[in-house]
C-alpha cells in the first residue's frame, strides 16, 4: 500500500517474511529511507531479497538509528551478489585500507579523524588519523564527485557507509544518479555516450587529471585534487572501460565515472573529452537532482556504486572535529556490461 501526501512525502508499506517495513523516498528516483528494519543480528534472506528489489530500482537504502557491529554490516552487505572468493581472501578491494580493517571482519574498514581511537573493534588511532596526517603534509583535500574504485576493471557494485560519530559542523554526503544523467540525454547524446570508451590512466603524478568538486567546478590541481603525488613506475596503469554501462538487474543504463583516473575518451582530445563530460554529467550533479544526506549517528547507507556518483562537502569545515565511520566496498564478480551490448 502506498500513500502520497505530496511529491516528496510518499510512504509505501511492505510485508516480507512476516516483517513490515515502509519506504520514504529521499529525492526523486534516488534513494529511500527504509523504516522499521533493524539490521543488528542479521535479517532473514527473504527480507534481504525484498530489500534488494528496492535497491535495484531506488539505488540507495538509508537505515536510521542503527546500533551495528562490523559483523552486522558484513552480513548485510554479503547478502548482495558478490565475489565470495575475493571477499573470503585478503585480496579485497579495500586493500587501500588494509591498516584500518576490522581484524575479524576485513570487509569493514574504519575511517576516523580528530579523535583518539582505542581498540575500536581491533583498530587503534596509532594506525591512522587522516586529519593529522594531511595537516602534517600540508595537504588540503578537495572534495570530488566519484564512484568508489570505478577505476578497477571490476568496480564494486555495492558500497556502504555506517556513521558512528558525525562532525558537528558539516560532513554531509551528496549523491547523484548517473542513471538519471543517462536518462536526461537526447537520443543523439545517448548514441554518442554508448559509443565512448574511457581511457583511465594513472600517470607519474595526478597532474592534469579531470576532477569535479562539489560545486561542479573543475580542478586539475594534483595535490588539492588527490592529496598525493607519489607514483612509482610500477603503480602506473592505462586501460579502457565503457563509459555507458548497463545494469544487469534492471537493464537501466548509467555512466561510469571516476574523476581521479579519467584521462580522456578514446579517440577524443582531452578538451573534447572534458566538453562531453560537462555536457552529460554536470546536469546530474546540479543541486535539484542530487540527494544531500545530513548524517546522524547510527545512519547506515548502502548504495549501488555503479549507478551513483557521490562526494563529501568541504572537509576543511570539519577537519579538526571528531569523526568516525565504517566503509564496505563489496567485491563484485559482475563484469562491466557496455550499454551498447
Ligand atoms: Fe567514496
Amino acid at each position: 500500500m502506498t500513500i502520497c501526501l505530496d511529491d516528496l512525502l510518499c510512504i509505501s508499506w511492505f510485508q516480507a517474511a512476516g516483517q513490515h517495513f515502509s519506504l520514504r523516498p529521499l529525492h526523486g528516483d534516488l534513494g529511500v529511507e527504509v523504516i522499521g528494519v533493524n539490521l543488528k543480528g542479521g535479517i532473514s534472506p527473504e527480507l534481504h531479497a525484498e530489500l534488494q528489489k528496492v535497491m535495484h530500482t531506488k539505488d540507495l537504502l538509508l537505515f536510521r538509528g542503527q546500533d551495528l557491529e562490523p559483523r552486522d554490516e558484513d552480513a548485510f552487505m554479503r547478502g548482495f551478489p558478490h565475489n565470495e572468493q575475493a571477499v573470503a581472501s585478503e585480496n579485497l578491494s579495500n586493500h587501500y585500507f588494509k591498516d584500518w580493517r576490522v581484524p575479524d571482519h576485513k570487509l569493514v574498514a574504519v575511517q576516523f579523524s580528530g579523535l583518539k581511537l582505542e581498540n575500536h573493534f581491533g583498530v587503534t588511532s596509532e594506525k591512522f588519523n587522516l586529519s593529522a596526517k594531511n595537516k602534517q603534509a600540508g595537504i588540503s583535500f578537495k572534495t570530488l564527485w566519484h564512484m568508489d574504485l570505478a577505476q578497477n576493471q571490476i568496480p564494486p557494485e555495492w558500497v556502504s557507509l555506517y556513521m558512528l560519530q558525525k562532525p558537528t559542523n558539516g560532513g554531509d554526503t551528496l549523491f547523484a544518479s548517473t542513471v538519471g544523467a543517462y536518462e536526461r540525454l537526447s537520443p543523439d547524446q545517448k548514441k554518442l555516450v554508448d559509443s565512448l570508451e574511457v581511457v583511465n590512466r594513472r600517470p607519474d603524478s595526478f597532474e592534469g587529471t579531470f576532477q569535479i568538486d562539489e560545486t561542479g567546478t573543475w580542478t586539475n590541481d594534483p595535490v588539492q585534487a588527490s592529496g598525493r603525488v607519489d607514483l612509482e613506475p610500477s603503480r602506473r596503469f592505462e586501460y579502457t572501460q565503457p563509459f555507458a554501462i548497463r545494469d544487469p538487474y534492471t537493464g537501466q543504463k548509467s555512466l561510469l565515472y571516476h574523476t581521479r583516473f579519467f584521462h580522456c575518451f578514446k579517440g577524443y582530445t582531452r578538451a573534447q573529452s572534458r566538453a562531453i563530460i560537462e555536457e552529460v554529467l554536470l546536469p546530474a550533479i546540479a543541486p535539484e537532482n542530487t540527494y544531500r544526506h545530513e548524517w546522524r549517528n547510527g545512519d547506515f547507507i548502502a548504495w549501488s556504486n555503479r549507478k551513483i556518483v557521490h562526494t563529501s562537502t568541504d572537509p576543511e569545515k570539519y577537519a579538526d572535529e571528531a569523526r568516525l565511520f565504517h566503509l564496505v566496498f563489496l567485491d563484485s564478480q559482475q563484469p562491466l556490461l557496455p550499454a551498447s551490448a
